[in-house]
């Protein structure tokens, strides 16, 4: 349990909205949502990468964030995660989506594919990983990642890509690097060695400050290119070739998704 008390700061408390997507690379934006207001929040850790972005989708309400900022200019290394997700959590939301781009390293990952991963490796350094940080906002917590995606949020987007006819390739483990370079071919090699079948470069601290805050999070991994030393075109041509399918599919998972029933 989370003992993290954050404070409204010029945030519209919405009980409605009870789902929070963070959009990554390829999603900056999200094409669907009718955008009804926009808050620049403030955190005690800075203000997070973007407005808070709140609308509808088909009807349903919910509340977006653009993870690299408007334009998409805030390198992964650079990210605020603590105030976006500090910022998420007192605005009400109760669970976290986030949409990632990975790079392949599992063959059933074809790029323009999504999956649904069930645990992670960070390979992260340097980040301000923790709201533990000895300041007055928080006390000392040892928060538990034995399941690092909320088992029931990830319940619920599987459900909601079967439901919109999406097909999943599958769930895996996620390595998330330090970026903002790509991998070698020799680092893809120990990252399939370590078990991960993706890699990107934002989902820690992302994850586990979610879990410090008590939000429910899951990931939807989008397949941009192959991991280095796989593919036989350049990575960045795969990613050119493959991310508007991938999204594409995002975006029919989150309809689903906010359109079911819930508690
Ligand atoms: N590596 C790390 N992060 C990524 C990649 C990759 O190949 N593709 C998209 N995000």
């Amino acid at each position: 349990m989370s003992n993290l008390k954050p404070q409204a700061s010029g945030l519209r408390p919405d009980d409605k909205t009870r789902t929070a997507v963070i959009g990554g690379t390829g999603m900056d934006q999200w094409p669907g949502l009718q955008i009804e207001s926009t808050v620049q929040a403030d955190t005690p850790y800075g203000a997070p990468s973007a407005p808070l972005i709140y609308g509808r989708v088909d009807g349903h309400p919910a509340l977006f964030l653009a993870r690299h900022g408007p334009g998409h200019r805030i390198a992964p290394h650079c990210i605020n995660y603590r105030a976006n997700l500090w910022a998420l959590h007192a605005a009400g939301v109760r669970e976290v989506v986030a949409i990632s781009a990975v790079g392949a390293i599992a063959p059933w990952f074809e790029p323009g594919r999504i999956a649904l991963p069930i645990d992670l490796i960070d390979y992260t350094w340097g980040r301000a990983h923790s709201f533990s940080d000895g300041s007055a906002h928080a006390g000392l917590q040892h928060v538990e990642l034995t399941h690092p995606y909320t088992p029931d949020l990830r319940g619920r987007l599987l459900g909601a890509t079967r439901g919109s006819g999406v097909d999943l390739a599958g769930e895996g483990v996620m390595a998330v690097t330090q970026g903002p370079r790509l991998e070698t071919p020799a680092e893809i090699a120990r990252l399939r060695r370590d078990g991960c079948d993706m890699v990107g470069m934002t989902g820690m601290p992302e994850a586990a400050l979610a879990a410090e805050l008590g939000l429910a999070y899951a990931c939807i991994a989008v397949s941009v290119n192959w991991g280095a030393g796989i593919g036989s075109t350049g990575i960045h041509d795969e990613i050119s070739a493959s991310i508007e399918a991938g999204m594409t599919k995002v975006r029919a998972t989150l309809l689903r998704l906010l359109a079911a029933p819930h508690d």
